[in-house]
């Protein structure tokens, strides 16, 4: 079959499959190429056990995998065939020289723009897919057009906005689609190519342009805004400890007033993932390096305030349990950074996790999707930690049950059951308040949630 377009992307990860994914089912006249220097990953999306779990996906890649969308481990071979080319490679923190801890780490991006360069033989359109700095085209543009070949690269910004977890119906349903690029003819020629591909599903009226610096930058602002969201009612969840108010109860409250809006004010351990904390970090570090350094401490106390309430969460369970859990096991329910996904990235779990292992607990871990990564995650501590699929079996002996991903199967569970086969008083910190506290009272248990008081029977 003849296809209208080839459209390759670059980075097959959380982003990169899924929205090609989307693409390719909405569009078969179109081709689309996913490529990763991880071979292994680009066997495991060619095979009945994708590298990512998230709710629709596989039904997704069933359908058009081998017939219009390919994954396949020849990079240069995909830019060579390519008219469009997502970039979708990871941007993490920088760990080393100027910035780290804060800056994005661009050396997967530059390293990816210099290979389509060196493969290119025709003129294309980059599209920023990864999350970057406001003003990355610009250095983009010098690294791709400052060659003597001949040929010409437009760059255009289009972040995802997906959450995981919600993926396939985010790209499905999207709030909106942004597209930006620079205001020059060849600029917006290359701006309505992109906007074109999500026309195949995306009411138009949904589809923004916009220059390409404040596509860059609302991607950024998009993050720091919904973990504010978080972190300002997790501040309000220490308040309410201290005063019986309850952290739901005003939650709802507020989040009617339509100006607020309900959305994103459920308090929890802490907000995890692989976004948040990094693009704000890159918020403050922007923010810092043209001297605006209000603005720079400002949106850093989101993720100060995220910190302080993973580290409330672990003083909490200790004060509680007489001040000591050395020796005591406890059950952490979740340990994925949300629920209906399997990434840990990130995850509160893992910090909740290593403070009590410093304290000397034995942590047993349970999780529908996440035990793999927990694995991983967990490696340097493996005498004192155990993995558990079956959550039963995991709070057997234990004096508590710690519950930090919001799994909908720790709402269904046999409870009393649970109860007989815990060391007794036995204890349940309820990480994302998603139980029933006051049933689970009545049983017997002593139930420590966010913002709520204590339920305690001493
Ligand atoms: P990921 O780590 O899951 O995937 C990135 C992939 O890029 C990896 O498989 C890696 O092997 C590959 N890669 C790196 N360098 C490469 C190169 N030179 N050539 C080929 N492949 C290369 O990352 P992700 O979660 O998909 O995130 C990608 C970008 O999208 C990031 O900038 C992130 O901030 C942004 N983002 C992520 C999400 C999310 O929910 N995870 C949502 C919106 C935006
Ligand atoms: C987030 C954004 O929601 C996406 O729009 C964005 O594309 C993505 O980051 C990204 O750039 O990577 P994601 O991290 O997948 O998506 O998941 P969220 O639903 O935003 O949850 C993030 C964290 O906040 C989770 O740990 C979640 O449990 C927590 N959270 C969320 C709360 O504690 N309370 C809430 O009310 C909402």
């Amino acid at each position: 079959m003849d296809f209208e377009k080839t459209i390759l992307c670059i980075g097959a990860g959380y982003v990169g499959g899924p929205t090609m994914a989307m693409i390719a089912a909405k569009c078969p006249h179109y081709k689309l190429v996913v490529v990763d220097v991880d071979k292994e990953k680009i066997r495991a999306w060619n095979s009945d056990n994708l590298p990512i779990y998230e709710p629709g996906l596989d039904e997704l890649v069933r359908e058009t995998r081998n017939k219009n969308l390919f994954f396949s481990p020849e990079i240069e071979k995909g830019i060579r065939e390519s008219e469009i080319i997502f970039v979708s490679v990871n941007t993490p923190t920088k760990t080393f020289g100027q910035g780290a801890g804060k800056a994005a780490d661009l050396q997967y991006w530059e390293k990816t723009a210099r290979e389509i360069l060196a493969s290119s033989t025709t003129s294309k359109i980059v599209v920023e897919k990864s999350t970057l700095p406001v003003r990355t085209a610009s250095a983009m543009e010098r690294i791709l057009n400052e060659n003597s070949k001949n040929i010409h690269f437009e760059v255009v910004s289009n972040p995802e906005f997906l959450a995981e977890g919600t993926a396939i119906r985010d790209l499905e349903f999207p709030d909106r689609v942004l597209v930006g690029s620079r205001e020059t003819p060849e600029g917006i020629k290359a701006r309505k190519e992109i906007v074109e591909i999500y026309a195949n599903w995306v009411p138009r009226e949904k589809i923004v342009e916009s220059s390409v610096w404040s596509s860059e930058l609302s991607k950024l602002v998009a993050n720091a805004f919904l973990a504010q969201r978080i972190s300002s009612i997790n501040s309000i969840s220490a308040l309410c400890e201290k005063t019986e108010a309850d952290i739901d109860e005003v939650a709802y409250a507020i989040g009617m007033d339509s100006r607020i809006g309900p959305k994103f004010l459920k308090a929890s351990v802490g907000f995890g993932g692989s976004c948040f904390k990094k693009d704000i970090l890159n918020l403050v570090y922007i923010c810092e390096s043209y001297g605006l350094e209000k603005v720079a401490r400002y949106w850093e106390s989101v993720v100060e305030i995220n910190e302080w309430q993973e580290s409330r969460f672990i003083q909490n369970m200790l004060r509680n349990m007489f001040n000591t859990v050395a020796g005591k096991r406890i059950a952490l329910f979740g340990f994925a950074f949300k629920a209906n996904t399997g990434d840990t990235r990130e995850s509160p779990a893992i910090y909740i996790a290593h403070g009590l292992l410093e304290e000397h607990a034995k942590v047993v871990i349970t999780d529908p999707k996440a035990l793999e990564n927990a694995k991983k995650n967990l490696s340097t501590f493996e005498d004192r930690v155990s993995f558990e699929q079956d959550p039963y079996r995991a709070a057997e002996g234990a004096h508590a049950i710690a519950v930090l991903t919001e799994w909908d199967l720790y709402k269904g569970l046999d409870y009393e059951r649970i109860l007989k086969t815990m060391v007794q008083p036995a204890f349940i910190f309820d990480g994302r308040n998603i139980l029933d506290h006051q049933k689970l009272f009545n049983m017997g248990y002593n139930v420590i949630a966010i913002g709520k008081a204590p339920l305690k029977h001493f």
